[in-house]
């Protein structure tokens, strides 16, 4: 397939995002002709972001896995669309074809049929890295179920947390997973969640790691037998449930700055368009190109570009079980070399923690079927850019920092591979389609170059967030109510003088640890669940290899014989409640917290206090008891 809407020059961009400023229904209406859909749309945009209400290509019924799988079958069936990569270099990896992947698609729909599930269940699927978690997320989208796929990583309660939130009634799941040396248990960890989730019919499990697990009559069932029932009913081919274009595809949850994490709903049209177009475009896939996203499933940027944009573009996508330093930290460099990958795209914090190794572990790889680098999930700093540069791409691969979020559904502000301009740490430009605006505190615009304000996008593109499930006010005050008439990203930006936007972070009170979005308030509310804990504030600091580190003062009423051994209960609270990517970093114990007047935690004072910046604390007069700052500085950790 070759993409009518690929963009190959730079007049080209400008000339596609004039189009789309203009008119934005007849750009997203001539790449939406493109797709198959079951029945075209009536009418391409209806929006307001005051309840907010936004929708695409309204009246249009369609299945996306039509999209990413069956329209190849014609021309591409032999075509690999999944190479998966084991976390042990030594077992045989696995190619899916675009033949393989649409049967293994349909027969575990109709494992999923068999079992009850319908259009519109919510199905929550917790697995690790196996091309099975792919099969089971196209399969839901088959049959027209809503996936929330839960990184593996995460505690039982915040996996209870999900469940309750969307009322799942369905899981999928495998015994464990394998990472580096170590197997994570995935299926108990859904049996302790399922101690407070009464309401969960069915739970699917897949056989990795054949490590001992519990399964429940009437309740567990093996995704092996299951296949097996479906061969002996011998029905290869699985309708695809006709969906509306607005029909919601899955729900991810992500961390904001209050409250549990929300429930992100992506619909079903508008998300398939936007992933593809931004697949297609950012990275320049090409016919034949091997792409490789090392993210994980469980997040958005899996979702977007290891699943839904290669597979509805056609292209290859790699799929890797394991982690960058296992069995060495040359592993990414092996798997491009094994697979001649084309495109990578990682994160920041992979390359760091991949750069304290030295070149002893790139020097051996050749690296040269590389055309792209990509790289997401939080600000590059600039020695890991050009390492990343030098070493990995040997200065001839284009770098395209992807500015975006879970909300957001696809990429919104990058440079476009080799054809717009790549700028070190910077985003650069908006995706046609894409309108940022950067506004002051008063929500009042900031026009022109070389400014800097509030990131927040004024016209809605075709993968914005529709609502946050099952609430949908508190979809419009997070992102809605900020400023009139805007989404509101939650990070500030820097517009330079020829437009080019960085990024400079958030700019709430959400950390991006390791590329990873995690809300201060819950991991506060993590640790004061620990017995002994009062009070506790939570702040980021600059982490080198994981961008942001968690920082906690605790006070504590108990006795503090062994310090140490109390910060690994705290941190093991942590663990427990939300999951290991939460733990703090650093505790420090306080006997109290900067507060104002009216009892509010003034965590700009903690977040100098983190960072090292002593002498730099600005006004603290108008705190209720300036002195504890003092003993707060005496004790840094
Ligand atoms: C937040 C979204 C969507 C990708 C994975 C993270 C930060 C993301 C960049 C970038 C600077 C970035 C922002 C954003 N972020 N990409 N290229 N440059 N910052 O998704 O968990 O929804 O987090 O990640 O702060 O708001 P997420």
């Amino acid at each position: 397939m070759s993409y009518s809407y690929q963009i190959g020059s730079l007049e080209q961009y400008h000339e596609a995002y004039r189009k789309s400023v203009e008119d934005p229904e007849g750009f997203w209406a001539e790449i939406a002709r493109t797709f198959t859909w079951k029945k075209p749309w009536d009418k391409v945009l209806e929006w307001n972001f005051k309840e907010p209400n936004v929708k695409w290509f309204i009246g249009g019924q369609l299945n996306i896995t039509e999209n990413c799988l069956d329209r190849h079958l014609e021309s591409k069936a032999d075509q690999p669309a999944i190479i998966w990569e084991s976390n042990d270099p030594n077992e045989h990896h696995r190619v899916l074809t675009y033949r393989r992947l649409h049967f293994k698609v349909c027969q575990f729909a109709w494992v999923l049929k068999n079992n009850g599930v319908k259009k519109g269940d919510r199905v929550c699927i917790y697995m690790g890295m196996v091309p099975e978690l792919a099969i089971a997320v196209l399969a839901c989208a088959r049959i027209g179920a809503i996936h929330s796929v839960i990184f593996g990583g995460f505690s039982a309660q915040s996996i209870a947390d999900r469940l309750q939130d969307a009322k799942a009634e369905y899981i999928i799941t495998c015994d464990g997973a394998y990472r580096g040396n170590k197997t994570i248990p995935l299926k108990p960890v859904i049996d302790d969640a399922l101690v407070t989730c009464p309401f969960v019919k069915t739970v699917i499990v897949h056989t990795r790691t054949r490590t001992p697990v519990s399964m429940i009559k009437g309740r567990d069932l093996w995704w092996e037998d299951e296949i097996n029932r479906v061969e002996t009913q011998g029905n290869p081919d699985f309708p695809a449930e006709t969906m509306d274009a607005e029909d919601p595809l899955f729900i991810l949850y992500t961390s904001g700055s209050t409250g549990k994490p929300k429930g992100v709903v992506h619909s079903s049209a508008g998300y398939m368009i936007y992933t593809n177009y931004s697949f297609v475009n950012v990275f320049q896939n090409k016919p034949g190109d091997v792409h490789f996203c090392t993210a994980d499933i469980g997040w958005i940027t899996g979702h977007s570009y290891i699943v839904y944009g290669p597979l509805s573009a056609g292209a290859t996508s790699l799929m890797f079980e394991g982690i960058p330093t296992f069995p060495d930290a040359g592993r990414f460099w092996a798997i491009v070399d094994k697979y001649k990958v084309n495109i990578l795209y990682t994160a920041p914090t992979a390359i760091r923690s991949l750069m304290v190794f030295g070149t002893d572990f790139v020097t051996p790889y050749k690296l040269d079927s590389l055309r792209v680098l990509g790289t997401v999930g939080e600000p590059i700093n600039e020695e890991a850019w050009h390492w990343y540069d030098e070493q990995i791409g040997k200065k001839r691969c284009p770098i395209v920092d992807t500015w975006w979020q879970t909300e957001t559904g696809g990429i919104l502000i990058s440079n476009l591979a080799g054809v717009t301009p790549a700028i070190p740490a910077h985003a650069t430009l908006p995706l046609p389609g894409v309108q940022p605006v950067l506004v002051d505190e008063n929500g009042k615009e900031v026009k022109g170059n070389g400014v800097s304000g509030n990131l927040c996008i004024k016209f809605p593109w075709p993968s914005i967030i529709r609502t946050t499930y099952g609430d949908h006010e508190r979809c419009r005050t997070t992102y809605f109510a900020t400023y009139e008439n805007m989404y509101f990203t939650g990070d500030g930006a820097l517009r330079d003088e020829k437009g080019n936007y960085r990024i400079t972070g958030r700019v709430d009170d959400v950390l991006n640890v390791s590329g990873h979005r995690i809300g201060t308030a819950e991991v506060e509310n993590a640790i004061n669940m620990h017995y002994g804990v009062v009070e506790s504030a939570v702040v980021g600091y600059p982490h080198e290899i994981k961008g942001q580190g968690i920082y906690a003062y605790v006070i504590y009423s108990g006795k503090r014989e062994d310090e140490e051994l109390i910060r690994k209960d705290i941190s093991a609270t942590v663990s427990r409640i939300i999951g290991p990517i939460a733990k703090p970093d650093k505790i420090q114990f306080v006997t109290g917290l900067p507060k104002t007047r009216s009892g509010k935690i003034m965590r700009r004072i903690l977040r100098k206090i983190a960072e090292g910046e002593l002498q730099n604390l600005g006004d603290t007069t108008t705190l209720l008891d300036p002195a504890v700052v003092e003993e707060i500085k005496t004790g840094k950790q």
